[in-house]
């Protein structure tokens, strides 16, 4: 039986992995220009759970394969992240001072190389994508993937929908739809990608689909709850900025009570879209549940 305590012995062990990694990768501080690497470098080194990433991984092993071959794609998946944070919290969105516990790149480092700095983060991640250890076509394959679920008809769609509903009574499928392009599209490129560049069969890629598309509803909406009821100091952002920002919300349309119902249903339709896996997927099973209990 596999426990939470080796869960999350593999959660911090993978999240190290990565931060390690990384290092490989990100352009040094000293590199010309210097002001635009130390931006990048603070965003990414700011702290951060590694969800993204680690779902790469975690792709790749439930396709058989190496996690050294696919770091690559998964440290560029937390570049892409990472500059989407950097972006969201601009003064133009969701004007924020803090983020995992410091404050924002903008406050930093000015709104101008803020945003300079998420582009770079966007640009490189796809430079350091294609190192990925894995024959070209699954690359290219894999790109593309990615490409798509950050782009306008994804994550960054996504973003444009949750600005243009601030103050507004949306239905519950405009929700949905919203929470799927800003969060789970990431998610699902995240897991997929791993298993894309390890050759997972279609089967097993419909089923990872399925988890990541509600564990990333209901990691939205665990995020919404923590915006009201989390502790600064363990989540490392502001609480309260989705009421300043009138934003739409699973809380702010069903309440509270509703919102945590709903992520415990998503729970159970995660472990049901593992349902074909065996042992060697216990890890998303206990990610999952590590939705209801995460403070950060
Ligand atoms: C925050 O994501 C943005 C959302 C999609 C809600 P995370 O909660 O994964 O942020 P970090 O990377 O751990 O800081
Ligand atoms: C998700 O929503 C942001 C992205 C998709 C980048 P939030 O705006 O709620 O994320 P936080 O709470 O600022 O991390
Ligand atoms: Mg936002
Ligand atoms: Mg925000
Ligand atoms: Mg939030």
């Amino acid at each position: 039986m596999y426990k939470e305590a080796t869960f999350l012995k593999e959660l911090d062990e993978q999240k190290n992995l990565i931060e390690t990694a990384m290092k490989g990768f990100l352009p040094s501080e000293d590199t010309f220009p210097p002001i635009i690497h130390q931006a990048m470098h603070y965003a990414i080194y700011n702290g951060g759970k590694r969800l993204r990433p680690i779902l790469v991984l975690q792709g790749a092993k439930l396709a058989g394969g190496n996690v050294d071959d696919v770091m690559a794609a998964a440290c560029a998946i937390e570049m892409i992240h990472a500059y989407s944070l950097v972006h969201d919290d601009l003064p133009a969105m969701d004007n924020d001072d803090f983020r995992r516990g410091q404050p924002t790149c903008h406050r930093v480092y000015g709104e101008a190389n803020a945003i300079l700095t998420g582009d770079a983060l966007l640009t490189e991640a796809f430079a350091v994508f294609c190192q990925a250890n894995a024959p070209g076509e699954n690359i290219v394959r894999a790109l593309r993937e990615m490409a798509v679920a950050v782009g306008s008809q994804g994550m960054v769609g996504g973003q444009v929908l949750d600005l243009a509903y601030e103050g507004k009574n949306i239905s519950y499928d405009d929700l949905y739809r919203m929470q799927q392009l800003k969060t789970s599209q990431l998610f699902r490129a995240s897991l997929r990608v791993g298993a894309i560049l390890c050759n997972m069969n279609a089967k097993g890629l419909e089923a990872l689909t399925r988890y990541a598309d509600e564990f990333g509803f209901a990691f939205q909406i665990t995020d919404d709850i923590l915006d009201i009821s989390g502790d600064v100091d363990h989540l490392g952002k502001p609480i309260g900025s989705d009421e300043r920002n009138k934003k739409t919300t699973y809380v702010s349309l069903f309440g509270m009570e509703k919102a945590q119902k709903r992520v415990h249903q998503s729970i159970e339709e995660c472990w049901d879209a593992l349902k074909d896996f065996g042992a060697e997927a216990d890890f998303l099973r206990q990610l999952a549940f590590y939705l209801i209990k995460r403070q950060s």
